[in-house]
């Protein structure tokens, strides 16, 4: 029995309860939500190798080749550093046509394939130069290069250079265009708009390939190709993924990590200044999860995409300790990191007067965004040195003190870490709390919030999943998500936001040429270069987020049934001989605008469950409600690229409501009630 006590007036649902964390892993960005189709683009992923590009030539009895130029900061010899075309644009690929017969090129595969879609204009761009003859120039004190010189190629480079969208074997051209490469010996920038034919069948298994049918040496960097974008912003975003994220109506995005905020070592924490202005000035950096993210998804990038989802941006600044355990200590050492995180926060709210606003405003972006919350580093309780109290205290210090409108979140948590959290100066207004769960620890730990001490900070569940299922969550995991999502949401006076983590994958497994997309299983939304999915686990978030009311409506549970859940190690170590969970998880909101009830109920069992709902001290209630299940027939059911929507949401009309009524909860279910009250 669940009674819904409408007699007294319930807390306040935080406005901010539901919003989304992103970061670099799996192919978030590259290979994910940022557009950009072509791989390793400044040739800077990999020293040794061209990583993603290959030559192309379609008559053996051609003689060309490729070559990385300039990839070896420390090693390259002086000819391959002056084909810098800045700092960032260090490294080039060469391609050398000896004997031109027939089409000679460099092609990319793209992050698993690039994804062709019939009447699409793809907008290309690169930098080009044809062969360079002139002695190169030295100082006389300059040693002679030690590298073999050249062969001597006719230069025959300038004339017209054809770029393809084609089929991986070449046989199928989908769009192609040319440019005029003019008679030069220095970069130049070209641009083009390949567009596909109406009748071109969607496919993933394309490649771009720039190409030329005469003898030379042939230089290219920043290789770039777009589809069009959500909201059509220019380095923008992949439609279909921005469109399931704005079908979540988050709140807020927490970024730029997790992990990839610190980076392994503290030279690798996110470059948020190098992520700025063109792309070709940005190099790059090494990321936290062994792949080197372009940073086309730049602060800016990241600050749009908040603004394009109409959600606020919870922005994590790192905080001198990063991910192999080094730490910078509270004092003067610390200080330049704080004042970058103070320059920072000026890009993102600073007015045009300030420095950093004024780069934001000629990045294109006048308008001071959104800020109410700014997150000290990540995950600082694996700091052991347990330097965060000294950290925190001087991040916040300062942060608060020149924008006091804002509340520094502190990363450890009183309740996890009590022995390791910040003590000096006043308690932080509000901690981030991560659980990575099964769901038998969802399932028991669901309630958790309910005892929570209400003069304690505000949480923030920043990062959290049931981790069941790989690359995304599985049935089970969902119906763990949902009994966890009961317990914040019952307690959103004092869970002021929580985001599941992570959010995307790229679910390509590897190939000869490229390896496995993803480092992290159980993940909320899955992809490949053409496709997209939820998980069942996105669906229980898109509902919970879209079905809310401003107001919780206290309930009160009697003869909930339970099961046995099965002991972990930690159980039998202190002495637990046997423990049950319940089978049914609920709680209610209501909008006190509208009077409708939204009431949140979990079925995690394999039978059909009664449950009787008694609405105590409502006046009318309409007698016809909506209901979203979402449902499967086995916990392992799941939702793939190939049945994407195996498991999905269905909405139905339920008659007969009354102020007393009984609703048969489905077998693995999540089921949501739209009642209308008044
Ligand atoms: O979500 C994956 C990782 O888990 C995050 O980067 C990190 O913060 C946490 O440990």
């Amino acid at each position: 029995v669940l009674t819904l006590d409408f007699t007294k007036p319930g807390a306040n649902v935080s406005p901010m309860l539901y919003g989304l964390m992103t970061e670099e892993i799996n192919h978030s960005y590259d290979g994910g939500l940022y557009a950009e189709l072509v791989r390793n683009r400044i040739f800077k992923d990999n020293k040794n190798t061209p990583e993603g590009w290959s030559l192309v030539q379609d008559d053996p009895a051609a003689k060309a080749s490729i070559k990385l130029i300039g990839a070896s900061e420390e090693k390259r010899p002086y000819d391959e550093r002056r084909l810098a075309i800045n700092g960032a644009l260090s490294t080039c690929l060469r391609l050398t046509v000896e004997k031109a017969v027939g089409r000679v090129g460099i092609a990319n595969e793209g992050y698993w394939g690039i994804p062709v879609r019939p009447s699409t204009a793809y907008k290309a761009s690169f930098y080009i130069k044809g062969t360079d003859r002139r002695e190169p120039f030295r100082h006389p004190w300059e040693p002679k290069p030690t590298t073999p010189p050249l062969p001597v190629i006719e230069n025959n480079t300038a004339g017209p250079i054809t770029v393809t969208l084609e089929s991986n074997d070449g046989k199928t051209v989908y769009a192609s265009g040319t440019i005029n490469l003019e008679k030069s010996d220095y970069w130049k920038k070209y641009e083009l708009t390949l567009a596909t034919a109406a009748d071109v069948k969607p496919t993933k298994d394309a490649r771009l390939v720039i190409s030329t049918d005469r003898t030379g040496q042939y230089y290219f960097n920043l290789v770039s190709l777009f589809p069009p974008t959500y909201n059509n912003r220019p380095n923008g975003n992949r439609t279909d993924l921005m469109q399931m994220l704005v079908d979540m109506k988050p709140k807020f995005l927490r970024f730029p990590g997790g992990n990839f905020l610190e980076g392994p070592l503290i030279t690798d924490a996110f470059p948020w200044k190098q992520t700025l202005g063109p792309l070709e000035s940005r190099p790059g950096h090494k990321g936290s999860w062994g792949y080197r993210p372009s940073d086309g998804m730049g602060l800016l990038e990241f600050l749009l995409w908040c603004e394009d989802m109409g959600a606020e941006p919870v922005l994590a600044v790192y905080a001198g300790y990063s991910l192999e355990g080094d730490h910078v200590d509270a004092g003067p050492l610390l200080n330049p990191y704080v004042d970058d995180a103070l320059d920072e926060i000026q890009y993102v709210i600073g007015d045009t007067t300030t420095y950093w606003g004024a780069k934001r405003a000629a990045d294109g972006h006048p308008a001071p965004f959104k800020l109410k919350y700014v997150e000290i580093g990540n995950e600082d309780w694996f700091d052991r040195s347990n330097s965060y109290n000294g950290r925190f205290t001087q991040f916040r210090t300062a942060i608060e003190g020149k924008y006091p409108q804002l509340t520094c979140i502190s990363t450890i948590a009183d309740a996890q870490y009590p022995d390791m959290k910040v003590t000096s100066g006043k308690a932080p207004a509000v901690v981030d709390e991560h659980y990575y769960r099964n769901s038998w620890d969802m399932w028991e730990n669901a309630s958790q919030y309910d005892k929570y001490d209400r003069n304690g900070p505000k949480i923030f569940v920043g990062e959290w999943a049931t981790r069941e299922g790989a690359p995304t969550t599985n049935l089970n995991a969902a119906l763990g998500d949902a009994a966890w999502m009961t317990g914040m949401e019952r307690n959103s006076d004092l869970v002021i936001m929580s985001c599941y983590a992570p959010l995307f994958v790229n679910v390509n497994t590897a190939t000869a040429t490229a390896p496995k997309a993803w480092q992290w299983d159980s993940d909320l939304i899955g992809y490949n270069a053409l496709n997209s999915y939820g998980s069942p686990s996105y669906y229980v978030q898109k509902l919970f987020s879209q079905y809310l009311g401003n107001k919780i409506v206290p309930v009160t549970a009697a003869n909930i049934p339970v099961q046995n859940r099965p002991l972990t190690k930690k159980d039998s170590t202190d002495g637990i001989t046997s423990k049950t969970v319940p089978t049914v998880f609920y709680s209610a909101t209501m909008n006190d605008t509208t009077g409708v009830i939204y009431l949140k109920m979990v079925n995690t069992t394999a039978k059909k469950q009664a449950i009787k709902i008694n609405l105590d001290g409502i006046a009318k209630v309409a007698p016809e409600a909506t209901l979203v299940v979402v449902k499967g027939s086995e916990p392992e059911d799941t939702n793939s690229i190939t049945d994407p929507v195996k498991i999905a949401p269905v909405t139905t009309t339920v008659k007969g409501i009354t102020k007393s009524f009984t609703r048969n909860l489905d077998p693995y279910s999540v089921s949501i009630l739209q009642l209308q009250a008044g």
